[in-house]
């Protein structure tokens, strides 16, 4: 779905640069997930304290809601610096070595993805987050032997959409796992209403109130959202009122309930092909022409969230307030 207005994944350079230009740096800035927030304020506060490295740290969460911004508070906080690196970027062990091995005392590692690493990566992970120690491989064949080697103290802050696909001794070896939820609409008018602010976009209250209503609970769409409706009203005269940003959203096929297209195609597919369901991931997914990785991850936790779907063991099941959304009635039980 790239291209998408309401993708929560980031889509271009530009928007990158816009999204570093809006991140807060400090945990007091950090708009909602309160108790996400004291949960670190408190671990990084005793490591500070004892004047040791905060634990490891996992933030689970769907695209948009905070991750890196929270990798970045988290070094910033506890000035340190920040090394970035990712899962598909870490295919082999030696990979993993290259990076751990040139830690500076103290430092953060963020592995963004951290679900997509490979396998023997992992292994030696273990082992780094547990003893700051790796063994590698000399040599080859019935010649090969390993040698120990101490790292530096580090914090390692893994980042991934989906936590249920992380090994549980890697779980396991997490001080610390943040679960972020999707925000309420008063949290995300909070986040656009700061991002105004840092933007210098002259934007009404109800304006504000409107982007964060259609914002899929996503910080990362208010904030697209918030500046497409500055180019609309840049384009069409006046500054971001609530018109305007009526008129903006509804060029870009953004609903009342901040359902996009995609959104609305796996209802339609869900009541119009099957009834309403149980259907299963894979069938769901052939159907909408979609990556199965992407309908779970990414849509159906809102339309979950939202009350739309549930999940059943048979499958997905539309709600009878999708069939409404849709503007159908929902069969009776006697049609079931
Ligand atoms: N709690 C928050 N308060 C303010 N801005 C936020 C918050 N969470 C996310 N953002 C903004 O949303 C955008 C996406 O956040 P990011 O940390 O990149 O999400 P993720 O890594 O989970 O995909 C960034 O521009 C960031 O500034
Ligand atoms: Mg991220």
């Amino acid at each position: 779905m790239s291209g998408d207005i309401v993708d929560p994944a980031a889509q271009s350079d530009q928007e990158l640069q816009f999204e570093g230009a809006l991140r807060p740096s400090r945990l007091e800035e950090f708009i909602g997930q309160e108790k996400v927030r004291s949960q670190l304020t408190l671990l990084l506060s005793a490591a500070s304290l004892e004047n040791r490295t905060p634990d490891h740290i996992l933030l689970a969460g769907p695209p948009g809601l905070g991750k890196t911004t929270l990798a970045m508070i988290v070094a910033e906080e506890s000035r340190s610096p920040l090394r970035m690196s990712s899962g598909p970027a870490i295919q082999h062990a030696g990979d993993l070595a290259a990076v751990l091995s040139a830690l500076t005392p103290g430092e953060v590692l963020f592995i963004d993805e951290i679900h997509r690493m490979a396998r023997p990566a992992e292994e030696m992970l273990y082992l780094a987050m547990e003893d700051f120690r790796i063994d590698i491989m000399v040599g080859k064949g019935p010649g090969a032997t390993t040698v120990p080697l101490e790292l530096a103290p580090f914090t390692l802050v893994g980042a991934t959409t989906r936590s249920g696909l992380l090994p549980n001794p890697l779980r396991d070896r997490f001080g610390f796992t943040a679960n972020l939820e999707f925000y309420s609409p008063d949290e995300l008018q909070a986040v656009v209403r700061r991002s105004s602010r840092v933007l210098n976009i002259d934007a009404d209250e109800q304006a504000l109130s409107e982007i964060a209503k259609r914002s899929r609970g996503t910080p990362r769409i208010a904030n697209r959202l918030l500046r497409r409706v500055r180019d609309y009203s840049l384009v069409h005269g006046g500054h971001a009122t609530l018109s305007n940003a009526q008129a903006a959203l509804e060029l870009y096929d953004v609903d009342d309930w901040g359902l996009d297209r995609l959104d609305r195609q796996v209802l339609e597919i869900l009541i119009g092909r099957f009834g309403g369901g149980p259907v299963g991931l894979g069938t769901l997914s052939v159907s909408v022409g979609e990556e199965a990785e992407t309908i779970e991850s990414v849509v159906e936790p809102f339309l979950v969230r939202q009350g739309f779907i549930v999940r059943s063991p048979r499958g997905r099941m539309a709600t009878p307030m999708a069939w409404a959304h849709l503007g159908r009635d929902a069969p009776g039980l006697n049609d079931l």
